[in-house]
């Protein structure tokens, strides 16, 4: 997502107190935290946030935690959640690369990413977010019967995940390659990105990513 760096969102991130600021030092307490014991579902990559806030605003009964590495992007999910101050949302500014010392095994329940960055080279292969290294991360810290779910408009993104999921052992399910013209659409919620890509007319591939 491109965004002219901005640093005022820099240090408006940093001080916000709906931005976790040492996530590290929360893994295995993320209830205490919240301060209930409902399921925890996040989203990584969720650029500027308004999938997760949505659904945090639908389902006051799940945690949702939102993490985006880039400080000026996430600073606009940060305008909308000073705005709704919702009490089951927290934002974090981070590298999902070090996502696997954030959260305890079965911590999470489920795991959105919508249209991850697709790094089209194959030398950047491991970087993508559905790729082996970073299945093996959420494995880490996925409950057991939680999913992965991902949706994107690239097809070659999409064909090279359902093959990365097979050979790291995951299994795949409901899967479409036009999901707001098939059955599982019902309750979709739309991300900026997938608002911007259906407009323009192009088909949403989605998929279930999960573990026996
Ligand atoms: C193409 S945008 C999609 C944003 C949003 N999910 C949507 O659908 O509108 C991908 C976002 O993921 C973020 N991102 C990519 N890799 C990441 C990583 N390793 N950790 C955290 N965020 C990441 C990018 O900064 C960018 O904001």
């Amino acid at each position: 997502m491109r965004l002219r760096h901005n640093p005022k969102a820099d240090i408006a991130v940093e001080n916000s107190e709906y931005v976790e600021q040492d996530p590290k030092s929360r893994k295995s307490r993320w209830k205490e935290v919240f301060g209930n014991e409902n399921p925890i579902h996040i989203e990584i990559g969720m650029g500027k946030g308004q999938f997760i806030t949505t659904l945090a605003v639908n389902n006051p009964e799940i945690n949702y935690i939102g993490i985006e590495r880039v400080p000026t992007v996430l600073y606009k999910a940060l305008r909308k959640q000073e705005e709704l101050k919702l009490k089951n949302l927290i934002l974090i500014a981070f590298n999902a690369d070090e996502i696997g010392e954030v959260f305890e095994q079965g911590e999470v329940e489920r795991i959105y990413l919508n249209f991850s960055d697709p790094w089209p080279k194959d030398r950047h292969a491991s970087r993508r977010l559905t790729s082996p290294r970073f299945l093996e991360k959420y494995n880490g810290f996925l409950k057991k019967d939680g999913y992965i779910a991902f949706k994107t408009d690239n097809r070659n993104l999409f064909d090279y995940s359902l093959i990365a999921a097979a050979e790291a052992g995951w299994k795949t399910r409901n899967i479409t390659y036009d999901l707001h013209n098939s059955e599982f659409n019902a309750g979709n919620i739309m991300t900026e990105y997938e608002v911007r890509f259906s407009s323009a007319g192009v088909p949403i591939n989605r998929v279930e990513i999960y573990r026996d």
